[in-house]
């Protein structure tokens, strides 16, 4: 099947939008960098509850995996739900976010310098105006 390329180490390689469809409770998928997760099985066994994996569920998991902080043991248990692996043509659609992080970083340091800026020039519009005044 066209879908289920393999590379030369047997690694399986699922395309992003059979990922995709794997999002009911009959079906739970998760991508966690790059690695495919089939948690099915483990969503009432979740410490973290299922309703988090479910959120997840056929998308990227990676950011909220690591934001909690999982310990070793988790890591280690979550490998043996592996399946596969992200085709490399899908993971692209990942690498995205950070590089808009950083149009962001440039927008936030236009308006962290306008306000401040804008504030000063009233200042010393309103300083003007009564010096003005007194004179
Ligand atoms: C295969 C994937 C996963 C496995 C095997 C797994 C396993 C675990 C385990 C063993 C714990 C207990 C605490 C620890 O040992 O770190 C835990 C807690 C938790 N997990 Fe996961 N987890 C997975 C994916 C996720 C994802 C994708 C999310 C977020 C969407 C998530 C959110 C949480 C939360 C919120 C807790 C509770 C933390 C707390 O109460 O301190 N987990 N998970």
């Amino acid at each position: 099947m066209e879908n289920n390329e393999t590379d030369g180490k047997g690694v399986k390689y699922y395309r992003l939008s059979e990922v995709e469809e794997r999002n009911s409770f009959k079906s739970t998928w998760i991508i966690i960098n790059n690695k495919v997760y089939d948690v099915t099985k483990f969503l009432e066994e979740h410490p973290g509850g299922e309703e988090v994996l479910r959120e997840q569920a056929g998308g990227d998991a990676t950011e909220s995996f690591e934001d909690v902080g999982h310990s070793t043991d988790a890591r280690e248990m979550a490998s043996s739900f592996v399946i596969g692996e992200l085709h490399p043509d899908d993971r692209d659609k990942f690498v995205k976010p950070p590089v808009s992080t950083s149009v962001q970083e440039s927008t936030s340091w236009w308006s962290n310098w306008l306000i401040p800026g804008l504030a000063a020039l009233i200042v010393t519009m309103m300083y003007r105006i009564y010096t003005a005044e007194e004179a």
